[in-house]
């Protein structure tokens, strides 16, 4: 069921959705769907800005007293880090923000829920990181969110592998900078010996990508998770489930951090 445009006013708050191309943003109808369930005047809409205008866009959102907040996504994210007044120490550690929020007084606060809509999502199945041993393969934006998400919800240990390995090393050093507790590695493609194994690459999107880990290693009773939404069975997935192993499809991430997005914003 919608929601029937007549119903927008001058007290309708606005959400934005920030990004450069935008045709292919999922959130909106998800966050506008939030809104109507929970009788909350607000619509999400569209805001196609380009990375040179980002700034001075900025300053007109904080000048916008009918915006309450929005979601920021790709190319912006780590730019509008920097533009916010006030980030979370977690959008800290990542130097990328993909919420914001207006408060009354005009300022603009960040924060960055890929990684705990990741984590959340496996928790709304039951999943439990804590004390894990972790596997995740990736280090570009996506598996980064998700590492420092984990090793903010105290796994055991957290292994990381990438093809380009310097980029995992990469990962690793800033990991250990900003919590010099954590128990972070660099590995191999073979996941043998861990509890949960995230893909937090793209390698599985495409028909006929390989495998982005060395399916050998894979036991019965690992956990296999994906970042992937499309497909919901990826060829990681089918290969863990011939395995034995339980696995976890991308979906459950979206829908975890709409809500983590919907609460952000006070919706
Ligand atoms: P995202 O924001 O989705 O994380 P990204 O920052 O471009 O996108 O990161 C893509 C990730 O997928 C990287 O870890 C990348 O590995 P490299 O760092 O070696 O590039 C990984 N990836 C993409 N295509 C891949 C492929 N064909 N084989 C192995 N890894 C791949």
């Amino acid at each position: 069921t919608g929601r029937d445009l007549t119903t927008i006013t001058g007290k309708t708050r606005v959400l934005a959705i920030l990004a450069d191309p935008i045709g292919h943003v999922k959130a909106p109808p998800g966050i506008n769907a939030i809104a109507i369930r929970r009788a909350r005047d607000a619509v999400m809409v569209p805001f196609q800005v380009a990375p040179e205008h980002l700034v001075a866009f900025a300053v007109s959102l904080r000048t916008l007293k009918s915006f309450d907040g929005g979601i920021v996504t790709v190319p912006h994210k780590g730019a509008m880090a920097g533009i916010c007044d006030e980030i979370s120490s977690r959008a800290r550690m990542m130097g990328a923000v993909n919420v914001i929020r207006r408060e009354d007084d005009g300022r603009l606060v960040g924060d960055m829920l890929d990684g705990v809509g990741f984590v959340a999502g496996l928790g709304s199945k039951g999943i439990s990181v804590e004390g894990k041993r972790v596997y995740l393969v990736g280090a570009g934006g996506a598996a980064s969110a998700i590492a420092f998400a984990l090793v903010e919800a105290s796994i055991a240990h957290l292994t990381l592998a990438n093809r380009t390995s310097d980029k995992a090393q990469d990962l690793c050093d800033r990991i250990r900078s900003h919590a010099p507790d954590a128990s972070v590695s660099v590995g191999t493609t073979d996941p043998a010996g861990h509890d949960i194994v995230i893909n937090g690459t793209s390698l599985g999107m495409k028909p006929g990508d390989p495998l982005p880990l060395d399916a050998a290693g894979l036991a019965p009773g690992m956990i296999v998770a994906e970042v992937i939404m499309e497909p919901e069975t990826t060829p990681l997935l089918a290969a863990a489930g011939e395995k034995g192993c339980r696995t976890h499809p991308g979906k459950p991430m979206l829908e975890q951090q709409l809500e983590l997005m919907a609460s952000f914003f006070k919706l």
